[in-house]
């Protein structure tokens, strides 16, 4: 299938089940994704965050995406996560992303959506939408660290005037998670996620969806999620099977076979959290 927009890919979610949105860097982490997807026939989200971006290259990965959807039936978006400027916006969406996550979060209420706004006009021109970030989202994204103490929740009262004045498709809200692993237990504030829900119809993107409990990303979805992020999960699950088949094999220099297990193992960590999301066989909505 050719890609589509995340706003497309979101639409047909109802309160209970969510789309899982998982980063990649390369060949083998898009393959364990895809390949989890079109196991279960779930609609799923791809993001490259800037630095994988320079890692890989945004042709290089557009292609290899745009390559595993023309294989496979289900419906794939290919998402920029945390985009920080138009520059970069208009480099993947030049090399064929069909949606952006512009994060002003790092700026002031007006500058955040001045800047939004302006990803907004360019990206809808070229046929993509975008995710934007109120508020500010803790923990270690891509090279970034955001200190707990400078993480700031979303303001429900300020939501519906950030979604009018950018014209964003999905509002990223800070409400508690963080990217990376938690340093204690993970407290997620519901009744502000439930205010927010209330304040706008646009679907929400929960960031840092790894290292929950199942308890709590089944509230979360049933406060009205529909695109759950997961990154370091994905990573954690691909380098130990990365590491574990070199412990069993420390002779071994075949990259089919090192980087082969790490794939599998990824494969069964995007199947796990599929599940977990309730979206298995939700492709044939589209
Ligand atoms: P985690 O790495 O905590 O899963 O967060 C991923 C994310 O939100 C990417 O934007």
């Amino acid at each position: 299938m050719p890609l589509m927009t995340v706003k497309e890919i979101l639409t047909p979610v109802s309160s209970g089940w969510a789309v899982g949105a998982f980063n990649v860097h390369n060949l083998e982490d898009v393959q364990a994704v895809v390949n989890a997807a079109d196991e279960l026939e779930a609609p799923v989200i791809i993001m490259v965050s800037e630095s994988a971006l320079n890692y890989a290259g945004a042709d290089f990965i557009r292609s290899i995406v745009a390559t595993a959807a023309k294989r496979v039936q289900i419906p794939i978006a290919l998402q920029l996560d945390h985009g920080k400027s138009l520059e970069t916006v208009k480099r993947s969406i030049q090399a064929g992303f069909t949606s952006v996550m512009i994060d002003g979060s790092y700026l002031s209420f007006e500058d955040n959506v001045a800047l939004t706004r302006q990803i907004v006009e360019y990206a809808h021109q070229h046929g993509c939408s975008v995710e934007g970030e109120l508020g500010k989202i803790g923990g270690k994204e891509d090279d970034l660290l955001v200190e707990d103490a400078d993480a700031r929740f979303t303001d429900p009262r300020k939501v519906e005037r950030f979604i009018l004045e950018t014209g964003i498709d999905v509002l990223a809200p800070a409400v508690g998670t963080a990217h990376g692993l938690y340093k204690g237990e993970a407290r997620i504030d519901f009744p502000r996620l439930q205010a927010i829900r209330q304040a706008t119809k646009v679907p929400l993107a929960l960031h840092g969806g790894s290292d929950l409990s199942d308890e709590i990303i089944k509230e979360i979805m049933r406060s009205g999620v529909e695109k759950i992020n997961v990154g370091t999960d994905l990573k954690i699950a691909i380098t130990s099977g990365i590491k574990d088949y070199l412990s069993n094999n420390p002779e071994e220099i075949e990259p089919r076979k090192v980087f082969g297990a790490g794939r599998e193992r990824g494969t069964r960590l995007v199947m796990e959290k599929m599940r977990l999301f309730e979206c298995v066989g939700k492709a044939s909505l589209y």
